[in-house]
């Protein structure tokens, strides 16, 4: 299975994901998500995340490559 890296920032924190991780569950893992009230089903709207540069929700996202993920400032 190929592995690639998201780097997180503004933490400018290198995580390693496997092909096809769902990018919410990884930032999870290293107790860095953004709120997920609706648990992930792409409904609230709540995990909005840059991923190189472009606005998208992080529970939408399958990791397919290396990618820069930033977290909305609080
Ligand atoms: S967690 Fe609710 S839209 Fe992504």
């Amino acid at each position: 299975m190929k592995q690639f890296f998201v780097t997180v920032l503004p933490q400018n924190r290198r995580l390693t994901a496997d092909e096809g991780d769902n990018l919410l569950e990884l930032l999870r893992e290293y107790g860095t998500a953004p709120d997920a009230p609706c648990g992930g089903y792409g409904t609230c709207g709540k995990c909005l995340v840059y991923v190189d540069g472009i606005r998208i929700l992080a529970c939408e996202v399958r990791i397919d490559r290396d990618m820069t993920v930033e977290l909305p400032l609080e």
